[in-house]
């Protein structure tokens, strides 16, 4: 099995990026993993296909690649140092030492050095969160128990298990302070799902147009699935703290739905104030329209707590989503909606007419790692990381302008004119980091512009890299 790499290196960039191998492990070898690994690496420098002082990924990096438990790269890269082959460097990683050659070709060249050495690809995306790269025992032991029962042989309830929104409804009581009960809760395939069950569940007068207001920037995926529904949708500008309410007036007589997310504005990071959220649901009472409040990150807070959620400010005119999406992962596809009783009810009616239900296991598996705490555990870990990065964003990026989102989520916004951050982006992408414009997420043209960081998934080295080279674009481009 041979899995190359991901990085590649560049030389003469700081931090050096790590050297770019592909290794050949082979299960059916007697040698134990660790030797085999610290063999490759080993022949390779002393056959001259790694040249000294390259840095090698990290252990973390490696194993992932590998497919490998981080303990064997660690292992191999222990006995390598030990025997005079690399030098480990404290919080930079692992360095191939300057060693003789021994002058003989190695006679199966089982590491290849790629050439010509082109620029890594690092994408600052916002939204992709840290996942762990082996299974916790929490997490096999959730899946050894959906494996001990029997195949589910019957289409589940279309709300969702009683057992999981029972769970849920203690997760927002305690986490978001959401006072609500299993009867209120949908289980969903995710906030867009959710969303596509909102829209399909509201009555609009014949008198009235199907418009969804939305966010402008905001989250592209809600405005297409809109666009797909058949909803025309109603730009809405947003400031440092978040959708301007006032704007909505613009938005058509008797427009039934807005689309937002007041606790962290997605993406340009403000977290809507009391007072705004107050005349939100004034804004809705009168209109008699309904507020799908998309809560996509509120686990990630590193300063004051977010504000309780609009729904529990107004319940009525409220459709709630959530999602695992940023905790636990995107691929596992869950999430819930909390909404008044009579759209539960049509959600629920709809979903059963059409035979859309949620999967029995999926929901057994994540019953068990609420109850496990097990989500609580990886949301906590997550966390940490999360707050480090944030705080070295802020730090590296603030004397640049204005950061949006500080203190929240898994990733911030540097403000910039449209032009200045378009221009970031380039200087960026000719060294390999792929850096989001809010131009991506606005639909109608707005005067203020940005730079998003999104660093919720990249490794410690990757960070750090994508970092030095904003910095460096940053420090290049005359701000005004
Ligand atoms: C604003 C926003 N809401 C929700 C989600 C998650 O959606 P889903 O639960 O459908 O994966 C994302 C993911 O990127 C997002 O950016």
């Amino acid at each position: 099995m041979t899995r190359p790499l991901s990085l590649d290196f560049e030389e003469g960039r700081r931090p050096m990026l790590p050297i770019s191998l592909s290794i050949t492990i082979d299960r059916a070898d007697p040698r134990t993993l660790p030797v085999q690994v610290a063999d490759r690496i080993r022949s390779a420098i002393d056959g001259g296909q790694l040249p000294p002082d390259s840095r090698l990924p990290s252990s973390r990096t490696l194993s992932v690649d590998l497919g490998v438990a981080r303990a064997v790269v660690e292992q191999a890269y222990e006995q390598l140092v030990a025997e005079g082959w690399l030098d480990s460097r404290r919080g930079s990683g692992h360095y191939i030492r300057r060693v003789p050659l021994a002058g003989r070709p190695t006679a199966e060249p089982s590491i290849a050095h790629t050439t010509p050495r082109t620029p890594p690809r690092i994408s600052l995306r916002p939204g992709i969160p840290w996942t762990p790269s082996r299974a916790s025992d929490a997490w096999r032991r959730a899946w050894r128990d959906v494996g001990g029962s029997p195949p589910p042989g019957h289409y589940p309830d279309s709300a969702g298990t009683l057992e999981l929104r029972t769970r849920i409804a203690d997760l927002l009581r305690r986490a978001r302070g959401l006072h609500t009960t299993a009867d209120s809760i949908v289980i969903t395939t995710g906030s867009i799902h959710g969303l596509d069950l909102a829209l399909g569940a509201l009555t609009v007068p014949e008198t009235a147009e199907r418009v969804l207001a939305l966010e402008n920037p905001g989250y592209r995926s809600a405005a297409a699935l809109a666009a797909h529904r058949g909803w025309s949708v109603h730009d809405v500008p947003v400031d440092r703290d978040g959708l301007i309410v006032e704007q909505l007036h613009s938005a058509p007589p008797r427009t039934p739905a807005v689309y937002v997310t007041p606790s962290h504005q997605y993406p340009t990071g403000g977290f809507m104030p009391i007072g705004r959220r107050r005349a939100l649901a004034e804004w809705a009472r009168r209109n008699e329209a309904m507020i799908i409040e998309d809560d996509y990150d509120s686990e990630f807070r590193y300063g004051a707590a977010p504000l309780p959620t609009v729904a529990e400010l107004t319940p009525d005119r409220t459709i709630y989503l959530g999602t695992v999406s940023k905790t636990l992962g995107a691929g596992l596809r869950l999430g819930w909606m909390v909404a008044p009783r009579i759209i539960v009810d049509r959600v629920t009616a709809t979903r059963h007419a059409i035979g859309d239900h949620p999967s029995i296991p999926i929901q057994h598996a994540l019953t068990s790692l609420l109850r496990d705490g097990e989500w609580d555990r990886s949301v906590r870990v997550a966390r940490r990381l999360y707050r480090t990065r944030d705080r070295a964003v802020a730090t590296a990026l603030s004397r640049f302008g204005e950061l949006r989102g500080v203190g929240a989520g898994l990733h911030t916004v540097l403000m910039l004119d449209p032009a200045t951050a378009r221009d970031i982006a380039t200087a960026c992408a000719a060294s390999g980091v792929d850096v989001p414009t809010l131009a991506h997420s606005t639909r109608s043209p707005t005067a203020e512009g940005g730079i998003v960081i999104g660093y919720g998934s990249l490794a410690d080295d990757e960070f750090d890299y994508a970092i030095d080279v904003l910095v460096d674009a940053l420090e290049a481009e005359p701000l005004s």
